[in-house]
């Protein structure tokens, strides 16, 4: 989308909820497990449906250094959990939610009281439990006629294309729309443009063309206001 292009108000009235950036899962006080995620997307959702003139919450996790989006209503978190437990109460009564946070699938089993420090002897194991998978749960806990977005970072491997990974993940999450960006080489994260496919629950397969995270979050939210109706 071009600075001075004028957008549809097609959201007015209606609210919506959008996670972003990456979570940090703390293994003492000093240290955590993350990932790479800049939060670009998410920011870039959060600001074209406040354009678009939905009432916006955007839960944030950790992101590079974005500035305040205008008009939106922003909730920072660390961890996955505290992100399930910001999302959970942000989408009540909700519209439509994306989620377009880079999620740990794993947290340390334990948050060490204290620097974990080197002994000279071997270092100390590195004991993981699984986090919940927070996009399933809001699918499962939906409210009538809300929409919920996931994204799916993939890469092609020997098992295939990004876009067989991203069909069998739209099916497990049960989502309504999966944003599927092909990842790996440079692509997608820690850069400013964006390109994928755009799959629906519905069998319907687009292809994003690649441009701004704001020319993709404006395909994602015309997919989103005409299920809306
Ligand atoms: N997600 C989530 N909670 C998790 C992991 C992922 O809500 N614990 C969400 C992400 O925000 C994203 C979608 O699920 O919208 C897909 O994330 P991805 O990391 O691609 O999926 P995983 O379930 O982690 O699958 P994979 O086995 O490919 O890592």
């Amino acid at each position: 989308m071009e600075r001075g292009d004028a957008l549809p108000r097609d959201l007015a009235g209606r609210r919506v909820v959008v996670s972003a950036g990456g979570t940090r899962e703390a293994l003492d006080p000093v240290r955590y497990l993350g990932n790479r995620s800049s939060g670009r997307q998410g920011y870039a959702l959060a600001r074209v449906a406040a354009q678009r003139g939905a009432h916006v919450t955007l839960v944030a996790a950790h992101t590079a250094d974005l500035g305040e989006p205008a008009a939106v209503d922003v909730v920072r978190v660390g961890s996955a959990l505290e992100l399930r437990d910001a999302m959970r109460a942000a989408t009540k009564g909700a519209d439509a939610v994306v989620m377009a946070a880079a999620v740990a699938d794993f947290r340390p089993t334990a948050l060490a009281e204290h620097k974990i420090k080197k002994d000279g002897g071997d270092p100390p194991p590195l004991q993981l439990a699984l986090n919940p998978d927070i996009l399933v749960e809001l699918v499962a806990g939906r409210e009538p006629g809300q929409v919920v977005v996931g994204f799916a970072a993939e890469t092609g491997d020997e098992s295939g294309d990004p876009l067989h990974h991203g069909r069998a993940k739209l099916a497990r999450k049960g989502c309504d729309l999966l944003v599927v960006n092909a990842v790996g080489d440079g692509r997608a994260f820690e850069v400013p443009d964006n390109s994928g496919w755009l799959l629906g629950a519905d069998g319907s397969e687009q292809v994003l063309e690649p441009g701004s995270k704001a020319l993709l979050a404006s395909r994602v939210w015309d997919a989103v206001a005409a299920r809306l109706g």
